[in-house]
């Protein structure tokens, strides 16, 4: 069953057209890699399926309800109703650095979903512990290492309890030596069946975690298919481009450490 269902969707920022006609669908539990060359739309298509760009034309429905209709919005409490079900990580975190890590995870859910401190509490625990991060609920973020402050992001996303968690490059910011330990994370998230749409250029990680790999260029999906046709053999001649082009970048160790071993980059 698709649970995000985008057809057509348009983008243009005055006369450069971001986003041409993309379409695909997300199914329930499903684990989506989205990969592509910097410019190709990525972003704009993520932000898109939160609101935070209003797109051109073209439609985005989430769990059977449209966001967008034909270039149509929802009314703004439907769109308010749809983009709650979506957590999104970003690649700089966006804690409030004056906020203790706790509280960074506590806010959103006290203002908008009104629970007790008491649940806030019991949930905020549980989430840092499963990050690994049980004893820094009372640290300010500007005391973390850059992957640390992206696992309380990804546990401030979780304290939604969103169907679907999106993540636009969540390691792109960050040294290749805690890359490894914010990977394992969403691995292990990934692991629980969360609906996860993925913009990466971590392509033993997208190979090791995704059901799904779409392939995006110049504000269009190329190609999509399983991690085994789009590494192995892609279609087409732009992908196995890119893909040439990635293998020559991407640091082994990263996907070591997050337990991929077996990536495209060693000779394979
Ligand atoms: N607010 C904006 N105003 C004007 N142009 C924009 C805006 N946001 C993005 N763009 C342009 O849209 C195109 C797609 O940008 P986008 O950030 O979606 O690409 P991306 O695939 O995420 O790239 P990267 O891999 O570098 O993050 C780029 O040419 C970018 O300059
Ligand atoms: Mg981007």
């Amino acid at each position: 069953m698709a649970i995000i269902e985008v057809t057509n969707l348009k983008k243009s920022f005055g006369d450069l057209d971001v986003l041409k006609k993309v379409s695909f669908e997300v199914h329930k539990n499903e684990v989506v890699a989205i990969i592509g060359p910097s410019g190709s739309g990525k972003s704009t298509m993520l932000r898109s399926l939160i609101h935070l760009e209003e797109v051109t034309g073209g439609t985005i429905r989430v769990q059977d309800e449209y966001l967008v209709h034909d270039g149509v919005y929802a009314d703004s409490k439907q769109v308010k109703s749809i983009t709650s079900r979506m957590g999104m990580v970003f690649q700089h975190f966006n804690l409030f650095p004056h906020l203790t890590v706790q509280r960074n995870l506590e806010l959103a859910p006290k203002y908008v979903k009104k629970e007790s401190a008491e649940v806030l509490r019991q949930k905020s625990a549980a989430l840092l512990k499963k990050v690994g991060l049980a004893d820094k609920a009372d640290v300010l973020p500007g005391k973390l290492s850059g992957g640390q402050k992206q696992r309380v992001a990804i546990a401030r996303a979780l304290m939604m309890s969103p169907d679907i968690l999106l993540f636009d490059e969540p390691t792109s910011a960050l040294d290749p030596e805690l890359t490894g330990e914010v990977l394992q994370v969403i691995k292990q998230i990934a692991e629980e069946h969360m609906t996860m749409l993925i913009v990466t250029h971590e392509m033993g990680f997208a190979r090791d975690v995704a059901d799904r790999v779409i392939f995006m260029d110049n504000g269009e999906v190329m190609e999509s298919g399983t991690p085994e046709q789009i590494f192995n053999q892609p279609k087409m001649e732009r992908t196995r481009a890119f893909l040439n082009r990635e293998r020559t970048e991407i640091p082994f160790e990263i996907c070591i450490k997050a337990g991929e071993i077996n990536n495209i980059n060693n000779g394979q």
